[in-house]
């Protein structure tokens, strides 16, 4: 894993921008697998700059999200489609048509789940997935104990999790209990991951995935077995390192 050291926040956000911008002007169609959370906001503000600079076009871009909260429709302000729209698909001239995501108001969640993978197929495979990481070691919402064999399924989410979420919801009671996620094999099918962690409460886990071993009970742990992941922390997410 190659360790990219930003200096803070804003400065992981723009050495991540580069690295989606370098992907998407290199490939014909490239997939790019994106994140929700508070971490690539920043990513997501440079993209829109980077496109209305001119510099970039998503004309010919497909993405693939990794998660949605089962039960929230796309216009409910905290699911990860109304997040996706507001914080980036707005703003640039990505085809709508491309961009997905689960779809947390499904019928039926399981069947989404493997109508999500075969998506994910027919794209063509994730030319680069951005990750966030959780506190406890979740990428997308895999959380720890989940098979590193994992497809894309439905998740009870941790109630850490549900509490680390929860600044977004009026309540915690608000916070959904379940989730759809790629599943840990689908995402290391990627053929790039670009890692973003920022901050002094996340450095426990980035000590955790650099110097542990690798394990179900830490998910991004197995990030350590693919061959192409680059890990883009700043100072606060190093402190323990
Ligand atoms: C959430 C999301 C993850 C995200 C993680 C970290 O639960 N499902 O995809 O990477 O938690 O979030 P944040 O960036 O807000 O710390």
């Amino acid at each position: 894993m190659e360790i990219i050291r930003a200096n803070h926040y804003d400065d992981m956000s723009k050495k991540a921008c580069e690295q989606v911008v370098d992907q998407v002007r290199h490939s014909d169609k490239p997939v790019l697998g994106l994140a929700t959370g508070s971490t690539p906001e920043g990513l997501y503000g440079q993209l829109i700059d980077q496109y209305h600079e001119g510099n970039v076009s998503f004309q010919h871009v497909t993405t693939c999200n990794l998660d949605e909260y089962v039960g929230l429709t796309a216009d409910d302000p905290n699911s990860y489609r109304y997040y996706m729209n507001d914080k980036l698909f707005n703003h640039i001239d990505l085809p709508r048509e491309n961009a997905f995501l689960p779809r947390g108001d499904a019928a039926d969640p399981e069947q989404e789940c493997r109508d999500y993978e075969t998506l994910i197929q027919q794209a063509g495979q994730v030319d680069l997935q951005i990750l966030g990481l959780g506190l406890n070691g979740h990428i997308g919402f895999n959380e720890p104990g989940t098979s590193f064999d994992s497809r894309t399924h439905v998740v009870a989410l941790d109630e850490s999790t549900r509490e680390a979420n929860a600044r977004f919801f009026p309540t915690l009671d608000d916070v959904p209990k379940r989730a759809i996620t790629m599943g840990i094999d689908t995402i290391m099918e990627s053929k790039k991951m670009v890692l973003l962690v920022s901050g002094e409460k996340k450095a426990h886990a980035v000590n955790q995935l650099v110097n542990g071993e690798v394990t179900e009970a830490f998910p991004a742990s197995v990030l350590k077995r693919h061959p192409n992941v680059v890990l883009i922390a700043d100072e606060g997410a190093r402190s323990h390192l």
